[in-house]
């Protein structure tokens, strides 16, 4: 890869880089699974509530990037250009969108307009439920959704053809975090589980933390992290290294997926 600085830790490759111009260099149909959570564009840690909550909370509150309206769009939208010529013909693309059904612009629905037009066919809308209330306007946030795809042409990849998932779970944010916008390890665990197997490549080209990279290492499968921010990408490293040299160490269990013969066919 040469032009970005790339670690190899356990079974994952974590790279520091703007995740356009690092997924442009992969090669076509590489990848099976993307799991990614993107800046929301809510500019939400910039001096406003948020940042405030996370000075109580110790987490240093430095502003995401590309976390403006437009930023976010721009990057999404390159990364979904990507998406649809790294992905495998039967694959899956779940995209977190934060904000959780608030306007004005709602991302979640800007997401899967944009899914289908750049050459991914969007499937479903899933649904985290927080379990407590967040932030909000009138109606106070307690969840976010994940837009869930597969590449145009193709077919979703789904795991395990006896198994049916409930369109919504519900799961507390993790409550200690090295990163603002944290996502609990089991969560990721929960769509990897449902959506690859053992051994299959997965990229993630926002990482943060590295959330999506311990849940592959965990998991077995082969994760690819892309982060702009060295100061996230030095935590990536680590927590996936601490991941590495505790291989037993599973989370909370991933929810299990209902047994269901009776919706068989059903869309
Ligand atoms: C919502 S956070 C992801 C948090 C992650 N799910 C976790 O559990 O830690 C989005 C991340 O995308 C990164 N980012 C923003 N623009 C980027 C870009 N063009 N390429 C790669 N990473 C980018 C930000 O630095 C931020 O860490």
């Amino acid at each position: 890869m040469g032009k970005w600085r790339e670690e190899h830790i356990g079974g994952q490759r974590l790279i520091l880089g703007d995740c356009v111009e690092v997924m442009r260099s992969l090669a076509d149909g590489s990848i099976d699974m993307i799991w990614t959570d993107p800046p929301y564009g809510h500019s939400n840690h910039d001096g406003d509530l948020n940042a405030q909550l996370n000075k109580h909370r110790e987490i240093e509150s430095k502003p995401i990037a590309n976390d403006d309206a437009d930023g976010m769009r721009r990057v999404v939208d390159g990364m979904l250009v990507e998406a649809s010529r790294v992905l495998s013909p039967d694959c899956c693309c779940c995209c977190c969108c934060c904000g959780g059904g608030g306007g004005p612009r709602p991302t979640f629905a800007w997401v899967a307009d944009r899914m289908d037009r750049q050459g991914l066919s969007f499937f479903h809308a899933v649904i985290w439920d927080k379990k407590n209330p967040g932030l909000g306007w009138r109606y106070r946030r307690q969840h976010e959704m994940v837009m869930i795809s597969h590449r145009s042409g193709g077919k979703l990849l789904w795991a395990n053809d006896e198994v049916a998932a409930r369109n919504i779970f519900s799961m507390m944010p993790p409550r200690e975090r090295d990163h603002p916008n944290e996502k609990p390890v089991a969560m990721v665990a929960h769509f990897l589980q449902l959506h690859s197997t053992q051994g299959q490549t997965v990229l993630d080209p926002f990482m943060g933390s590295g959330t999506t990279l311990v849940a592959c290492q965990k998991l077995g499968r082969s994760g690819i992290g892309i982060e702009l921010d060295p100061d996230h990408f030095e935590t990536a490293c680590r927590r996936v290294e601490e991941a590495s040299r505790q291989p037993d160490m599973f989370m909370e269990p991933a929810p299990k997926p209902e047994q269901t013969d009776m919706f068989k066919g059903a869309k």
